[in-house]
């Protein structure tokens, strides 16, 4: 068996892991519990590199992004985690543990970390459980708890753990199942992305060994391949809670392939499903248009309602959708969707919502940021591809 096999290779402490993982494997059969260290309550926000940046990601960047986070009110909207992605490393090992390309981050990981903290944010990192990181760096695998350790002594907050080069047992609850428990064993509390596209469909799994788990393969900055991963991730909605959510991949916003009203419609169709708001695209030289989308922060309190109820669409057509979220205030959040390639008028009815019956409702436009009252309908003019967005209650 190869989590038998797992077990002979590491030694001691990973044993403990191993046996860990395996009893984690045993009690798949329950529902799976949320992680108890309090963090990743709400869906995680930040930025990662890679969308934008790819292998050319370098301390430069990282330090200026994080000041602009501040400067655009990204931070005073809630991102919190700068997240370094795949090629931050050297080729190679030292003395077993993972290190920098002295290139591209010549002050180190340490010191990177401390000036992303002295700006009241986070630090991510990324790593990849098997042979190899995606883009032929070292892997980790026969390393996670010295990584592990490695990651906390740099004061790291975030590991995103991807899943290129692994084997089924790898990347199954067995492989993250010993990460988070060498996370534990350092004893820094850090966020745990497990990033392996859906494969052994985590959702059944992963609540319990990571704080949030792709569903899909990658996004592309594309509306067909936004609509795709919306379609599969919907359809997971009852495993999203507070420890636990479902993660569709990083926002496409700000750059190059999705209008400005796809861009907008990806945010706010992120916020219905609870999904990690985590932008890719290079703030430092975003558009007004961009920063306004990303720093929008009536969607932004729909994401990170604290209820953690994932929103899911009730109403589907060929080309329109109607989505609704219940927020732990009662209130519920409305999105109409219109998926063709021609301007449309999609409509829901208040009193459909399971809102306390009443004479009118309330109705916030999220975007055109006004309040009206209705006695039920509501509807929106839409351009192709575009939503409407709202939060309703009873008047
Ligand atoms: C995989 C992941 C991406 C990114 C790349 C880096 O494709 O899904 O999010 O981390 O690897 O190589």
């Amino acid at each position: 068996m190869g989590d038998i096999r797992l077990g002979i290779a590491l030694t001691g402490r990973h044993l403990a892991g191993v046996l860990v993982a395996c009893a984690l494997t045993a009690v798949l059969a329950a529902p799976a519990a949320a992680l108890d260290n309090g963090l990743a309550q709400t869906p995680p926000m930040g930025w990662n590199s890679w969308y934008r940046f790819r292998c050319q990601v370098n301390e430069r960047i990282v330090r200026e992004t994080a000041n602009v986070m501040i400067r655009s009110g990204m931070r005073a909207a809630g991102y919190r985690y700068v997240n370094l992605d795949d090629c931050w490393m050297a080729r190679s090992r030292r003395r077993g543990a993972l290190r920098p390309d002295p290139a591209k981050f010549p002050h180190g990981i340490r010191a990177l970390a401390a000036y992303v903290h002295s700006r009241g944010l986070k630090l991510g990192i990324y790593a990849a459980a098997g042979r190899a990181t995606c883009m032929h760096y070292p892997g980790s695998r026969r390393h996670l708890y010295t990584d592990a350790h490695t990651f906390a002594a740099w004061r790291v907050d975030y590991v995103k753990l991807d899943g290129c080069f692994t084997t089924r047992h790898e990347r199954g609850p067995v492989g993250y199942g010993v990460m988070q428990a060498a996370i534990r064993s350092t004893g820094r509390p850090m966020v745990l992305s497990i990033s392996a596209w859906g494969l052994g469909t985590p959702w059944l799994w992963a609540a319990g060994v990571g704080h949030l788990w792709r569903t899909t393969p990658d996004i592309r900055a594309r509306w067909s391949s936004v609509m795709r991963v919306v379609d599969h991730n919907a359809a997971l909605a009852r495993y999203a809670r507070p420890g636990a959510w479902n993660d569709p991949d990083m926002l496409q916003v700000g750059n190059r392939g999705l209008t400005a009203n796809e861009a907008r419609s990806m945010f706010s169709l992120w916020s219905m499903m609870a999904a990690p708001l985590i932008a890719s695209t290079d703030v430092r030289t975003m558009s007004a248009t961009t920063r306004r989308i990303l720093t929008n922060r009536e969607v932004i309190a729909v994401d990170q309602d604290r209820g953690g109820v994932q929103g899911f669409p009730t109403y589907n057509s060929a080309t329109q959708q109607v989505w609704i979220r219940p927020l732990s205030n009662g209130d519920r959040a409305l999105l109409l969707l219109n998926r063709s390639a021609a301007r449309a008028t999609v409509g829901a009815d208040a009193r459909q919502l399971g809102l306390r019956p009443s004479g009118g409702y309330v109705v916030r436009d999220l975007w055109g940021r006004r309040t009206t009252t209705t006695p039920g309908p509501i509807t929106a003019s839409l351009p192709r591809h575009g939503i409407a967005m709202f939060r309703v209650r009873s008047g």
